[in-house]
């Protein structure tokens, strides 16, 4: 049997996981830089590089540990070679690429956005295509899943990113980072009828989103209440996620009503750290029941950032027989509409 190390450094997360081509999971370990970061109210590029070095090693001594094997039996070593904050990058993709040169194993480049969208493959029978929503910190985009390596992109954000709208929101309500887990928390004791939260796009026939404008308005609201009452506080999370989960049920109705004239995929996936959202995926799993459609996610514990998902996403390249070549670069942009399975080394 194969297995593969990922090795995930795109953002705040160090992270290693060994998985086996059955989809096991023989090792996982996540090392959260989030105490690093907290003083901040966000992610800080610079940090998140030194913090990688310090604790990628020891990430990967504790995942062999947890495995019980050695790193000799990997068949290959995954990477996230993009997109993200460039310096985190390059700390897990060089040192992936170390390894795989000292074991004389083959090297694979992932593209992080891949490998979220691949991570529902690792837990579920999900076969291409498939409808694809991914919603992370970065990124908010409606895609169709043809096959590894190929993605249509149907709609994006223009403006911010719903992590990144659930992060920003959190902050000014006092909630600290990472915003989405606690709005969530806030929302269960909220009414989500309390504030009537604009929807941009809404109504507009394409699956392009818009969240700057929910942000702004419920940064108006908060700037004008005198004090952040818990009830203020769970009102207004539940009103911010009940609009955030309008607004992509609404795009993702466009986008299945387009899909009813062709040949529609059997499956809704959701994926990206906001997937871990329970209320998003009840509103989710309810569109695709009305369209005949499964619904799949990966387990919440692995739609936030990971090393399985960045293995698993080399067990699909491995394969299929491929791997990439030791010079691949490290990029900050890489759309999941440019992958390039022609520039890839045959096995
Ligand atoms: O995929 P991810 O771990 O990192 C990126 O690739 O960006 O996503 C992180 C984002 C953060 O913005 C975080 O607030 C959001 O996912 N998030 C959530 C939840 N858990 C994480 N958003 C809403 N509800 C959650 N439960
Ligand atoms: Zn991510």
């Amino acid at each position: 049997m194969k297995l593969v190390l990922g090795i995930e450094t795109s953002c705040d997360e160090t992270a290693c996981a060994i998985v086996r081509d059955d989809g096991k999971i023989l090792g996982h370990v996540v090392q959260s830089q989030i105490k690093d970061h907290k003083a901040f109210g966000g992610v800080v590029p610079e940090i998140a590089a030194r913090a990688h070095l310090d604790l990628l090693a020891p990430c990967l001594e504790a995942c062999l540990e947890q495995a019980g094997v050695p790193l000799k039996n990997m068949s290959a070593i995954a990477a996230t070679t993009g997109p993200g904050l460039i310096g985190g990058v390059m700390v897990g993709a060089t040192f992936a690429k170390g390894i795989a040169f000292g074991l004389g194993k083959p090297f694979i480049a992932i593209n992080h956005l891949e490998a979220h969208a691949l991570t529902v493959r690792l837990t579920h029978d999900v076969p291409f295509p498939f409808v694809l929503l991914l919603v992370s910190g970065g990124h908010c985009q409606i895609i169709l899943a043809k096959r590894v390596g190929d993605y249509q992109i149907l709609g994006s954000t223009i403006d911010d990113a719903v992590g990144e709208a659930f992060d920003k929101t959190a902050k000014l309500l006092g909630l600290g980072y990472p915003g989405g887990p606690a709005i969530e928390m806030k929302a269960k004791k909220g009414d989500p009828l309390a504030y009537s939260l604009p929807r941009p796009l809404v109504g507009k026939k394409a699956c392009d989103f818009s969240f700057s404008g929910l942000k702004t308005a419920a940064r108006l609201i908060i700037e004008k209440q005198l004090e952040l009452t818990e009830e203020f506080v769970c009102d207004l999370s539940a009103s911010f996620q009940k609009t955030v989960g309008d607004s992509l049920v609404q795009k993702l109705t466009f986008a299945l009503e387009s899909m009813l004239s062709k040949e529609m995929p059997g499956h809704l996936v959701v994926a990206g750290g906001v997937a871990s959202n329970q209320y998003l995926r009840e509103r989710l799993e309810r569109l695709a029941g009305e369209y005949g459609v499964i619904f799949a996610a990966a387990d919440r514990s692995l739609c936030t950032d990971n090393g399985a998902m960045v293995a698993w996403a080399g067990v699909e390249y491995l394969n299929k027989g491929l791997a990439s070549p030791l010079d691949t670069p490290s990029k900050p942009r890489w759309p999941l509409d440019t992958l390039s399975i022609d520039s890839m080394v045959r096995l």
